[in-house]
């Protein structure tokens, strides 16, 4: 078989020595872009490393540091008789290695995707079937505002279970997800004199216009070490607050005991609400996640959570457990909205919920996330040290802190260029500017597209700092 030589000079890789990013990184990340792009074919074989090394003006080493790289990725085959082929990878794009044909990143570590691939179907599809053979003709009727009675048992007693709530069938309302149930309980509040919303800063932005559609001011209270400042919260005069107490979002700080008592306190104390968002509690990697606050005081506390971290954000499935007042209200709320959800993907979910099986597919979720995770830090630490990680080991995000000296828009575009989706804090800041950083969402990544992610934001990170 006759194979194809490449020449060092066809493949045209450029070094940048001024950016201070690792020569073997940029040589690698080169050859991985021209493989991808289908410049490189599977099958062609290298230029020798010696040559290669002769005419880029580097060490010998530095090319076989690169190619054994790409050897253990799978990219490179090396080749009894000293030669190093070309692996059949399927190429991504002709235009670039840069981006996607649909223009996205072609790694991207955008928040909110987790890995949906592992949807775990074969049940679902098991639960389905069950509920279409078993449902009375009656239950599709329109229905009762607050989901079915069937869904609100099973979640009540796995909120009880495994998250401390003190959860009553009666008082919990299925809506989707957290965005549904926290415009209607916005609206419900607004309609009840509430006025003010305090919310985490820097926290989710979605929350602030949707409050802001609601007739209500949101204000921005700092969240320290141990969740919300309680004395700022005081100060604030909100009359509601929204928590994510068991893992803040974005910064990934669990609430301290103290700082739950004093919140308990004040809402005692000025007669308040608190929201408690618990959108990702299921992953907690190195101990149990902390209970969560509405089974302290479940009068002052409108408890919401959803399916879409655990399962897929598609499904649009969410609940709340409601302090009774707000039930009757929230209940009217849903069924203007919408007439309720539908009844088949609610039964369906109370069946996979009552038989373990949601129980089954997070025990399943974990290690998965969890490698994710201890990846991306272990490779931050290693190639850019100078980010530092915030926040507990849990969820399918970590909040990242630039140092002195880089922004977010370099670093994003000089990560564009290189193919990969990194997102700021920016946004995040109720009072901005804030300090800068990155909220790394992993959920949806392989290893290997963490790590070459982690390769790449290294390399852009240097070239931000050279700008
Ligand atoms: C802080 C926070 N809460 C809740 C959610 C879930 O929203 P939903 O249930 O509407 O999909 C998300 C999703 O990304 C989130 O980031």
């Amino acid at each position: 078989m006759t194979r194809i030589r490449t020449s060092s000079g066809e493949l045209l890789i450029e070094l940048q020595r001024s950016t201070g990013a690792p020569l073997h990184q940029q040589l690698e990340s080169g050859i991985r872009a021209r493989i991808r792009d289908g410049l490189l074919r599977a099958g062609s074989v290298m230029p020798s490393t010696r040559s290669f090394a002769e005419d880029l003006g580097l060490s010998r080493g530095v090319v076989v540091e690169a190619y054994q790289q790409l050897v253990a990725e799978g990219y490179l085959i090396s080749r009894g008789g000293g030669y190093t082929e070309v692996a059949a990878v399927a190429a991504i794009s002709a235009a670039g290695a840069g981006s996607m044909p649909d223009g996205e990143p072609r790694i991207d570590f955008r928040y909110s995707r987790p890995d949906v691939s592992q949807f775990p179907r074969a049940a679902w599809l098991r639960s389905m079937r069950r509920v279409l053979n078993e449902t009375p003709d009656r239950t599709l009727a329109y229905l009762d505002g607050r989901g079915t009675g069937e869904l609100r048992t099973a979640l009540a007693d796995y909120l009880n279970r495994v998250r401390g709530t003190a959860a009553r069938p009666e008082h919990m309302l299925v809506c989707h997800g957290f965005a549904q149930g926290s415009r209607l309980l916005l609206k419900v509040l607004a309609a009840q004199g509430y006025r003010c919303l305090a919310v985490e800063d820097p926290s989710d932005d979605d929350l602030r216009r949707t409050a802001a559609e609601a007739g209500l001011t949101a204000v921005g209270v700092p969240v320290l070490e141990g969740g919300i400042d309680v004395d700022a919260l005081e100060r604030s005069g909100a009359d509601v607050v929204l928590v994510t107490s068991a893992h803040q979002f974005p910064t990934g700080a669990v609430m301290s005991a103290e700082t739950r008592a004093a919140l308990v306190a004040w809402a005692a104390r000025r007669d308040g609400l608190v929201i408690e968002d618990d959108y990702d509690a299921e992953f907690r990697y190195d101990r149990e996640p902390v209970g969560a606050i509405q089974g302290l005081m479940p009068d002052r506390v409108a408890y919401a959570g959803t399916a879409s971290k655990t399962l897929a954000p598609g499904l649009r499935l969410g609940w709340m457990i409601l302090p009774p007042r707000l039930v009757e209200p929230m209940s009217r709320a849903k069924l203007m909205d919408d007439r309720g959800s539908p009844v088949f993907d609610q039964l369906a979910f109370a069946d996979f919920v009552a038989r373990g099986e949601f129980d089954r597919h997070l025990r399943r979720m974990r290690p998965r996330y969890r490698k994710l995770r201890d990846t991306l830090m272990e490779r931050l630490a290693v190639r850019v040290p100078e980010l530092v990680p915030t926040g507990i080991s849990a969820g399918l995000h970590v909040l990242v802190m630039l140092p002195e000296g880089l922004t977010e828009s370099a670093v994003q575009a000089a990560a564009l260029e290189r193919g990969l989706g990194v997102y700021g804090l920016a946004p995040y800041w109720v009072n901005p500017p804030g300090p800068g950083g990155f909220v790394f969402g992993y959920g949806g990544l392989t290893v290997s597209s963490v790590i070459e992610g982690v390769d790449l934001l290294a390399e852009a990170v240097a070239v931000a700092r050279s700008v």
